[in-house]
């Protein structure tokens, strides 16, 4: 169910793609049915874009759709990007990371002129930090000094550890913690995005704070809810 949810926000969104643009590639299971239905829409419609991915994930199905992927070094200028997120305020701020491909993905929403995010309604919450924890990208030389002030900042901080058991590590070859709030949740994203990141070896974190300028949920109804900023 969830899954035809996202698929109809993805379909939306994919709908704002005109011809000749820069599309950034989000990353994750919802950002995975937006590239499918570009690679769709691009050959049916014989639609010439350039796609920037937020991972090497996305890169790999892009490609393999027939997308022509390209560097942020050589297309600095992202017109419109798709991405999923773990949770979204009424502010439109966000949580994401959960996939691990948060600080490409806050570079490439940063360099967007429109970034658009695609969700189930499971995602949408009253306040951030209630339904995800918050991933922090770190260095690895220093992850433990990073967990310690993290346990001061949250009420948990974990290092991630991938499917096989190792520690995961993220496409740039970094750590990450993942850090849970109690019941209330995070009561200010943007004092805590600026106080996470002033961590020595924190490289950025998930929280998304008026990056996003579009929202998409699928709905039930088969409608799609659409906020804007
Ligand atoms: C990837 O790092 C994340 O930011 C994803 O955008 C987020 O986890 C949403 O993923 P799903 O669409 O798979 O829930």
């Amino acid at each position: 169910m969830s899954d035809r949810l996202k698929e109809l926000a993805a379909e939306k969104a994919v709908s704002y793609v005109r011809d000749g643009m820069v599309v950034g590639l989000g990353t994750g299971s919802t950002a995975d049915f937006a590239i499918r239905a570009l690679g769709e829409r691009a050959e049916k419609e014989g639609l010439d874009i350039q796609c920037v991915p937020t991972s090497d994930a996305s890169a790999r199905l892009g490609e393999s759709l027939g997308l022509d992927i390209q560097s942020l070094e050589d297309q600095p200028v992202i017109d419109l990007t798709i991405d999923g997120a773990d949770e979204v305020d009424p502010q439109l701020d966000l949580v994401k990371g959960l996939g691990g491909a948060l600080l490409r993905e806050k570079i490439i929403a940063a360099a967007s002129t429109r970034e658009v995010i695609i969700v189930d309604p499971s995602k949408v919450v009253d306040r951030l930090g209630t339904r995800s924890p918050l991933p922090v990208e770190v260095v690895p030389f220093a992850w433990s000094l990073a967990q310690m002030r993290l346990m001061d900042l949250s009420r948990r901080a974990e290092l991630r550890q991938g499917d096989t058991g190792d520690t995961f590590v993220t496409d740039n070859g970094n750590f990450i913690i993942d850090c849970h709030f109690d019941e209330a949740g995070i009561t200010d994203a943007a004092a805590l995005e600026t106080s996470v990141n002033a961590i020595p070896s924190v490289v950025d974190n998930g929280l998304f704070v008026r990056l996003a300028d579009i929202v998409i949920v699928g709905q039930d109804d088969g409608q799609c809810r659409v906020m804007e900023r």
